[in-house]
């Protein structure tokens, strides 16, 4: 069914001018970029963005990374909208990453990592309301 996700480019993406590779590969894929926007986190916004990550080794280096630099958050609509970015972006870790993913050909890091994306349909609804108004998606 069609499905919506949350995506974000990440610093060290918009760092190295790569927003439009990324597009390139979410529209190649058949995902429709609908609402996106540039914005530059504070450190609030990435700490309730990432709330559930809170307890992690990780999460202060994540808040301090995510607020670096401009990033770039989408909603991506199509079928299967989640899983079909999960298989786009590759995974987490761009170590693991299969070949021609986002983060096999452009991460630097499992943190500076390029890309965000919901891990789940129910997660991409939460993460969607957080990040955008109605109006700002046109479907
Ligand atoms: P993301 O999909 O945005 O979700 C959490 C982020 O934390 C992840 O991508 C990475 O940017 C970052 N991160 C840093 N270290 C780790 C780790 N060991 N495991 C998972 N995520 C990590």
């Amino acid at each position: 069914a069609k499905e919506r996700t949350l995506s974000i480019i990440k610093p060290d993406a918009t760092r190295r001018n790569l927003t439009g590779a990324i597009n390139a590969k979410i529209e190649g894929a058949g995902l429709r970029i609908i609402a996106q926007k540039r914005v530059k986190w504070k450190k609030k916004d990435a700490e309730t963005f990432y709330k559930v990550h809170k307890e992690r080794p990780f999460y202060k280096d994540l808040v301090k990374f995510m607020t670096s630099g401009p990033i770039v958050i989408q909603v991506l609509e199509g079928e299967k909208a989640v899983a079909k970015y999960r298989d786009v972006m590759g995974a987490t870790n761009p170590a693991n990453a299969n070949k021609g993913t986002i983060r096999k050909e452009f991460a630097e890091s499992i943190e500076a990592n390029s890309v965000h994306g919901s891990d789940s349909a129910d997660n991409a609804k939460k993460e969607i309301k957080l990040c955008f108004k109605a109006a700002e998606i046109v479907g």
